[in-house]
């Protein structure tokens, strides 16, 4: 019976040493890396305040208090792309019902891992975004 144990744990071990914190994040979040691209906010959804759209799998969204925001847009419980709901300012997975607050951290799952958050500058009418 001893023997049986060791070897359970020889098998589950090996996937998360050296990083135990983060082995989930970085097995669960496929964000792209590196983000680096402008977008025109004079027109299209980002022109209104509560309108995103995605781009190059990241979310970017203009909240009510006309600020904007970027993450990764695949959820990090089964990768189904998620949406931003700009009444309570967090993005919703439609799967399963994860929701990430605007800094891309988890408030309820399934997903475990938190979304990759991304800069944002905007200059005149073009928004920056980039890791
Ligand atoms: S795929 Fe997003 S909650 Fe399951």
């Amino acid at each position: 019976m001893a023997q049986v144990g060791i070897g359970a744990i020889s098998v589950l071990l090996p996937a998360c040493i050296g990083g135990l914190s983060s082995c989930n994040k970085n097995q669960n979040n496929p964000a792209p890396t590196p983000v680096d691209f402008n977008l025109d906010v004079s027109n299209g959804p980002l022109a209104t305040k509560g309108g995103f759209i995605l781009n190059a799998n990241v979310i970017v969204a203009r909240t009510l208090t006309d600020t904007f925001i970027a993450v990764s847009s695949t959820c990090t419980h089964q990768g189904s792309t998620i949406n931003y709901s700009s009444k309570s300012n967090v993005f919703i997975c439609p799967n399963h019902g994860a929701i990430y607050d605007s800094n891309g951290n988890v408030m309820q799952g399934p997903a475990a891992a938190s979304l990759t958050k991304y800069n944002t500058t905007l200059t005149g009418t073009s928004l920056h975004v980039y890791s």
